[in-house]
Parts: C-alpha cells; structure tokens; sequence
C-alpha cells in the first residue's frame, strides 16, 4: 500500500512555527535534496508565504516560486488557497480569481489546494475551473470542525459535492489539530466508501493528537498526509516526517521517501531552527503539546488571541465566561468552522457580548456583512432573533457575494502604472496593495542604485 507524503517545512511548518519568516537565501540549497527524498508534493507557496515576502522579507513572491521551481523539477509543488479570497481575507472578483491562479501554475505550481471559510463552495468554484483549465491539479478542501451539524453525513455530502465539481482530489483540513484517531477514522472510511477520488489529510502537532490521527487516517485509506522535516515538526505545526515514514514502514507501507535524503534535509534544517531560537522568533511552547483545545473545543491561536484581548482590556477573569459565551454565538451564527476569519468574528463577539453587559449590545462591523452572506452562506441555520437584531429590516444576500463585485484587474494595472513589470506584479498590488507598492518603490530604487554604482565604476 502505498501512502503519499507532502512535505511542509518551506509553507505551513514555515508558518506555523516562526510566523513565515524563512527567507529564500535560508533554505535555497537544500532545494535539490528535497526533489530528491521522494516526496508526493512539496508545499512551498500560498497561505501567508506571498504576504510575508512582501511585507517582511523584501522578496518577490513570485520570484520565490519561480525560483523553487527551476530546482524542484521532478516534485510537484503545491500551494494553498483561500478560494474567493485568495490569500487575504476579503472576498476578490472573478478577473482577479482567475488570473491570479493563472499565474500561479504558470509560475509553477502543480497542485492547487482550494478552500473556503464556510465550505460554501460557490467560494472556490471559479478558483477551481480556473485550475482545471490551466491545466494542474485541483484539490478541493473541506474544513473540519465540530458541531451538531458537522457530522459524517454532511462531510460525505460536501465529499460528493466536491467530486461532482470535477476535482482530481479531496483533502480534510484540521487546521487547529483538533481531529482524534478515531474521529479520522471514520470520517476518512466514510469518504472512501462514498467518494472515488484520492483523499488527504491536513493536521497539526498542536493538541498531540497529529501522528496518531495520521496513522489511523491511513488505516482507513487515507492517501496522502501532510508532514514536516522533523527539525520543523510538532507543536503548531506538523507531525515529523520521518517518524511517519518509519512507523509507515514499519507496518508495511510504502512512502516512496529516501531515508538517506531525509536525514540529509533534516541536517540542514538543524542549524536554521536554531538560528530562528537563537533570535526569539521561535518560541519553544509552540513545538510542545498544548491539550488546551481539546478542553474548551476551540482552536489554540483562537484561545490566544481570546485571553490577550482580554488582558488588554484588563478583564481575564472573564475568560471562562467567554469561552461559555462562545459556543452559544457560533450556534447562533449557524456553525461556522472556527478557522479564519470566523475564529475571530466569534471570538470578538462573545468577548463583547461579555463584557458590554448584555448580548449583541455591540455587534462588530464583520458579524453584521456575515449575516448579510458576504462571506458565504452559513453551514447550519442562524438564528432568527440574532438575525433580527443583527440586520433590523435589511435582507440577507442570496447569491454569491463576488457575483456583486466589478471586474478589478485592468483598473488596478492603471492605478499602480510603470511601477508594475508585469500582471504578477498587479496582483501583489491587488492582494496587498500599500506593501506592494513601497516593495515596488525599494526595488526602483535599488536598480537605480546599482545602475549608478556600475557607471561610477566604468
Ligand atoms: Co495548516
């Protein structure tokens, strides 16, 4: 029996454990041992990669992927998207949609991991046709969570749904590592017996239940899991690498990876995780287990953010409160997964309705465009009262919310001009338009230096 392995050390591993800032210049010579280890596919791009080139470490993004790309030939690279809302958090018209996954598999990329918020999948329709035609594989994600509504039934219903749309595969993202054994399990059985495409599974090390989730996520057939090089591995991110292939191995599985290789990547990575303890910007709680999540059944960043907020706001006793409160509004909002953005809209609003002193008293600006269906339509029924109060006579939109937006990307190539080289460089304007340009303005400024450098020196 074969099992696929993707390996996320250069996105989500990058991401998760020193908040995406590994630069090219760190891991660009390993690049030829890592085509080399057997890999199914390497995740390298996507998530928040794009927006920390830009934002922190002065590289192109795109530059990065092509980069990758021209030493990564035999391996498929993949990346992940936020359907309609790309890699940012508020939803982009179709042009923009389409020409950015254009361009993404014309830069390089192999497979293209496509979900959306709510698993509304009007939101990752238009990303998903646009894969298909540009020729690379579409996989279509379905985001796990726990609730009344979120049972096997409904995951083999979104399983179907995403069969029926032409994708090549399907992959369950746990994205707060939420998901036990048994859980997987059945959810992975129950797909496979209904399903005809390849399934994947996304975890993370956080809550420690990432390697034991795999292996019985296996067990039932899974296809493919997504792991890091160890050195990168656990906590936050994802379970290790090696540890996977050699249980794997063990129990009569192939992974297709080079153990030589792997300790060879695994090598490299060493001495950069050090580097990253060495300047703080790893912290070692994150690589611990952190149980936390399981006991209050919300995701590890979301508890984080809760409890600094409300430090901030001098009100921590009112932690357990809150995290009474949260369950009670997600149910009122219909059950969305607590994945980004709605982690925080929740938690927001519980931690205002708390503290305000009566319910819904303040509603955020993001509560009130989510009744409205601006991020999609809700997995479960909302409330009606809440609706009410939320809303007052104003109705809820129907349709898809980008169905409402105009076309963006030739009024943004004008607007950004000669500083744009080309439509890459219009899409990063799109996607993050202040960051873009002041790269933009530093990168003229530095071909203008070097132009006067070389002169000076004839
Ligand atoms: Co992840």
């Amino acid at each position: 029996m074969k099992v696929n392995i993707t390996e996320t050390v250069l996105r989500d591993a990058n991401q998760s454990l020193i908040a995406t800032r590994l630069p090219f210049s760190d891991f660009e010579e390993i690049l030829e041992k890592i085509d080399n280890a057997g890999y199914h596919s390497v995740e390298c791009w996507g998530g928040a990669t794009f927006d920390s080139c830009l934002r922190y470490l002065n590289e192109d993004p795109w530059e990065r992927l092509r980069k990758i790309k021209s030493v990564i030939k035999k391996t498929k690279l993949q990346m992940l998207l936020r359907g309609q809302n790309l890699l940012g958090y508020k939803h982009y018209p179709d042009d923009v949609v389409r020409k950015f996954v254009e361009h993404s598999i014309q830069n390089g990329i192999d497979i293209m991991r496509i979900f959306d918020a709510l698993n509304d999948f009007r939101n990752i329709e238009v990303a998903l046709e646009q894969t298909l035609k540009s020729g690379a594989h579409a996989q279509g994600a379905i985001c796990f969570t726990l609730s009344p509504i979120h049972n096997l039934d409904n995951y083999v219903k979104l399983g179907r749904q995403l069969e029926k749309m032409g994708v090549d595969s399907i992959c369950i993202k746990d994205m707060s590592g939420i998901m036990g054994p048994q859980e997987a399990y059945d959810l992975i059985r129950a797909l496979k017996d209904n399903v005809s495409k390849p399934v994947a599974l996304h975890t993370h090390s956080t809550t420690g239940l990432g390697p034991m989730t795999y292996f019985k996520a296996i067990e039932a057939g899974c296809d493919c899991i997504d792991c890091a090089i160890s050195a990168f591995s656990g906590g936050t991110s994802q379970p290790a690498t090696e540890s996977l292939h050699f249980a794997l191995k063990q129990s009569g599985y192939e992974t297709g990876l080079d153990e030589v290789v792997l300790k060879e990547i695994n090598d490299f990575f060493k001495p950069v995780k050090e580097k990253f303890i060495q300047s703080g910007e790893l912290e070692p709680y994150v690589l611990g287990s952190d149980t936390d999540a399981l006991v209050y059944q919300v995701p590890g960043g979301m508890l984080s953010n809760l409890i600094s907020q409300l430090k901030q706001q001098n009100a921590l006793d009112k932690l357990p409160e809150v995290l009474q409160e949260i369950p009670r509004v997600r149910k009122e909002l219909g059950y969305p997964p607590l994945v980004t953005p709605m982690s925080q809209i929740v938690g927001v609003q519980a931690a205002a309705n708390v503290l305000m002193g009566g319910r819904y008293l303040s509603i955020s600006k993001e509560v009130k465009s989510y009744f409205k269906g601006e991020y999609g339509k809700a997995p479960g029924a909302v409330d009606v009262e809440v609706e009410k109060m939320v809303l007052g006579d104003e109705k809820p939109i129907t349709q898809r919310f980008a169905d409402t937006l105009e076309p963006e990307f030739e009024k943004a190539k004008k607007e950004i001009g000669s500083l744009a080289k080309n439509d890459e460089d219009v899409l990063s304007y799109i996607a993050f338009p202040q960051i873009a340009e002041k790269f933009f303005r530093n990168r003229e400024e530095n071909t203008a230096l070097k132009v006067s450098y070389s002169i000076k020196k004839i």
